[in-house]
């Protein structure tokens, strides 16, 4: 049996957890430290698959990776040997999507790169022409040839970009590539999220001139050189957005501890309105419900509109909460696969077209044998098991592997009921161990 979650609900989260660092923004800035031939000291990296999926495919193009510790990692570009070609490819970072990242790096650095399509969670088409169209406005030709993006270039000049589709990942990919180009360039339409700033501050760390990330007008001047630099990851907004919504949704009262409420608002505004209480201090959040909670309605949007990433955390949430609600997503369109799993515990949802969930609020869910379909909505299922009468189990743990790290850890010092089985021995013993008066 491959690994599995066993989790007994109906107990309230509560106590203290602390964040790690930002997957999205490690993805960034891990590919973008190997555009030094300096020594990259950095901090606060969460210790997910994704990350080290993408450390192992620059380990094969020949970077330095030195783990110092769980969350600390030492990199330099020195030793990649950029004379034949770069190629990225294993069977690992087939399956991430911020393999994608490495082209821009690359291309930045060496004018080359041959990297494997991204993969990544079976949310919508996610497309990577806004990428293409950055990296050929920047004078690199760009061809798709089995199953590779090849990206060349003789020279990288500034240009003036205007994204058609706003979007996290070309944004990143852009200013990366753009930050070793001659001249100036400036990125319209850009993504706001977090992360943004995160990997334009590391590159501005290393020497780059990167002015404006955060907005949506982002200019840069590039530079020939990067140098040295000491960097510290932000937290992630999404590991804690789901602590958040897991105290609500189990009526808890839990401290989530090194986060940046600033970054948490469309989070926090929603479990404000439908009845939860938060509470913000510098840099961590409390939040406590103790009834039932509301309904309400809710798009998803780039930031600072509600996250995608969020999405199916909050529709567990609705699930259980009084009266109905909406969820229209706008980002994905294909991130409703979750609610199948959800109507096994008997949860009522009605799907309109496509994008638009309509939830009844139903007042308990009971445990199923559920599977993870992707990362976020795994982490969902995970949510609504705690909050469900009886024993949930879910399979495919390992999308929710890729993105939290011990994240069953984390949810047992808040007092869950929580296991990762690989066998059925090891789930009947904990069925044994919390059957009586768990
Ligand atoms: C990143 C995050 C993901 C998050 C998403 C939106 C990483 C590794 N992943 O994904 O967790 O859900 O941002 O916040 O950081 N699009 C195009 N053409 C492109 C690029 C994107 O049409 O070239 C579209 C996508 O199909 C989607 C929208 O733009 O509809 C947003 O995608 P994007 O922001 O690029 O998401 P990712 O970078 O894939």
């Amino acid at each position: 049996m491959n690994q599995q979650y066993v989790i007994k609900g109906g107990r309230p989260l509560t106590g203290e957890v602390v964040i790690g660092g930002a997957k999205n923004a490690a993805l960034g800035i891990l590919a973008a430290a190997i555009m030094t031939d300096g020594r990259c000291f950095i901090d606060n990296v969460p210790d997910v698959r994704d990350v080290n999926v993408l450390l192992q495919a620059m380990d094969g193009i020949g970077a330095t990776i030195d783990r110092k510790s769980r969350h600390e990692v030492i990199i330099s570009g020195k030793d990649i040997d950029a004379s034949g070609d770069l190629i990225v490819d294993n069977e690992y970072i087939r399956k991430i999507r911020a393999s994608y990242y490495l082209i821009g790096a690359l291309l930045g650095k060496y004018r080359k790169a041959q990297v494997v399509l991204p993969g990544g969670c079976d949310i919508g088409a996610r497309p990577i022409d806004q990428h293409i169209k950055g990296f050929r406005a920047l004078g690199a030709t760009v061809k798709i040839e089995q199953g590779y993006v090849i990206a060349e270039a003789e020279d990288l000049i500034g240009a003036h970009i205007y994204l058609d589709v706003v979007s996290v990942g070309a944004t990143i990919n852009i200013m990366m590539a753009a930050s070793m180009a001659k001249g100036h360039t400036i990125i319209e339409n850009a993504a706001k999220e977090p992360h943004i700033v995160d990997v334009a501050n590391f590159l501005n760390s290393m020497g780059a001139n990167i002015r404006g990330a955060g907005t949506d007008v982002i200019r840069i001047k590039g530079v020939e050189q990067f140098h040295d630099t000491e960097y510290s990851i932000i937290p992630d907004q999404i590991e804690a957005g789901t602590f958040m919504m897991a105290a609500a949704v189990t009526h808890g009262d839990v401290l989530i501890r090194n986060v940046i409420p600033k970054h948490l608002e469309a989070i926090s505004a929603k479990l404000t309105e439908i009845g939860a209480e938060v509470e913000e201090s510098d840099d961590a959040v409390r939040v406590t419900a103790t009834r039932r909670l509301k309904h309400t309605q809710i798009k998803t949007l780039p930031y600072p509109g509600f996250p995608t990433d969020m999405q199916p955390q909050m529709a567990v949430t609705l699930g259980l909460s009084k009266g109905t609600s909406t969820i229209t997503e706008s980002i994905f369109e294909n991130r409703f696969r979750y609610v199948d799993e959800l109507v096994k515990m008997g949860a009522n949802f009605k799907i309109v077209e496509s994008n638009t969930a309509i939830i009844y609020g139903v007042e308990k869910y009971t445990g199923a044998k559920l599977e993870a379909p992707d990362l976020r909505a795994g982490a969902a299922l995970v949510i609504a098991a705690l909050a469900a009468d009886g024993y949930t189990t879910i399979s495919e743990i390992g999308y929710i592997l890729r993105g939290y790290e011990r994240f069953d850890e984390k949810l047992r010092g808040l007092g869950g009921l929580v296991e990762m089985v690989s066998s059925e021995k090891d789930a009947n013993k904990f069925i044994y161990k919390t059957g009586t008066n768990g």
